[in-house]
């Protein structure tokens, strides 16, 4: 199965879903994130995310952001969006009910109340990295859960 994370930059929420994600399936899952603007195409992740991932153990040094593409709709199973304007997004690029499916908000997906968000640290500060880092750490635990049972 291949899981695709989403949130607008690529470079703060999704990074740290998809590192997170990463090691808690077994190797056979592939897990990639991308973001629904294409501004920091290329650049690894924000510093804080990478060192708010390596605070517990998780390097997600090597990541680097990309945008969306018409053809992860078919290559991937799974695309959780972090926040409703990244689902909107995402929902608008996609061309059948096929890939529409495929497309949830990850943290309604994970068991959480609907049109709950990740919120975006990238105007915040470390502390806001670690909630988000709980919040995606909860949430992959719940949608690993299911993906497995
Ligand atoms: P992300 O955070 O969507 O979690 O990667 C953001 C990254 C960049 C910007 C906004 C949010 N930005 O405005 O450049």
């Amino acid at each position: 199965m291949k899981i695709l994370m989403v949130c607008l930059g690529n470079i703060c929420r999704s990074p740290l879903a998809e590192g997170i994600m990463k090691t808690k399936l077994p190797e056979n899952f592939f897990v990639d994130s991308a973001g629904t603007i294409s501004m920091h195409e290329g650049k690894h992740p924000d510093k804080r995310a990478i060192k708010t991932a390596s605070n517990h153990h998780i390097d997600i040094s090597n990541q680097k952001s990309r945008p969306i593409t018409k053809a992860d709709f078919e290559t991937f199973d799974k695309i959780y969006c972090m926040d409703v304007d990244v689902y909107g997004d995402v929902i608008s690029k996609t061309r059948n009910e096929d890939q529409r499916r495929k497309v949830s908000l990850f943290l309604e997906a994970a068991g959480n109340q609907k049109n709950a968000e990740v919120p975006d640290p990238y105007w915040g500060d470390l502390n806001d990295f670690e909630d988000v880092f709980q919040l995606l750490d909860k949430g992959c635990d719940a949608i690993k859960n299911q993906i497995l049972s």
